[in-house]
């Protein structure tokens, strides 16, 4: 009789070592997958297009400059025709604003002014005052299949090419 317990206890015994050895089998497997499917996957960051529409000319009179606060750049309508700026600073990145009571681009941060127009020989997004190193960028702009303006804010364009104006 305490032979057959013995056995039965036994028998229990390696019962629950076989169900332990297998439910740590399961977990290591799902782990093993679970890094598997993490490597395999593409580590790729989706960012939004560069390529920003502005809608039609129509939307900018002449001799406006309008700031897209969204996509940080503004379009201007001269009388060459339609170019566009990077509205981020070139000191520290901070987006600028258009002063129309001046007629000048101004940065909130640390005071650099930043020309709109052709101006004294002078080209617009050139720097007329403070720490900015560099002018603000012309991007590429363009007109679309539909006639809206198009512009790419990854590709700088030489400030008054003929190509970096849209003319209508
Ligand atoms: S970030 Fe514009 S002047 Fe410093």
């Amino acid at each position: 009789m305490a032979e057959e317990t013995k056995k039965t206890d036994d028998v229990s015994r390696r019962q629950f070592f076989a169900k332990l050895g297998l439910g740590s089998l399961g977990i290591a497997a799902a782990g093993t997958a679970a890094f598997a499917y993490q490597y395999l996957e593409p580590n790729v960051l989706y960012e939004p297009s560069p390529v920003v529409n502005a809608g039609k000319p129509d939307r900018y009179p002449l001799d406006s400059v309008t700031l897209d606060v969204t996509t940080g750049i503004y379009i201007i309508h001269s009388q060459e025709g339609f170019f566009s700026l990077s509205a981020v600073c070139t000191h520290l990145g901070c987006l600028t604003a258009w002063k129309p009571e001046q007629g000048i681009i101004a940065c909130p941060c640390h005071g650099s002014k930043f020309f709109a127009f052709q101006q004294d020989g002078r080209k617009p997004g050139d720097k007329i005052e403070g720490p900015a190193p560099k002018p603000l960028p012309w991007k590429r702009i363009w007109l679309n299949d539909d006639g809206d303006l198009l512009v790419d804010r990854s590709t700088d364009v030489p400030p008054l090419a003929r190509d970096s104006f849209v003319r209508i």
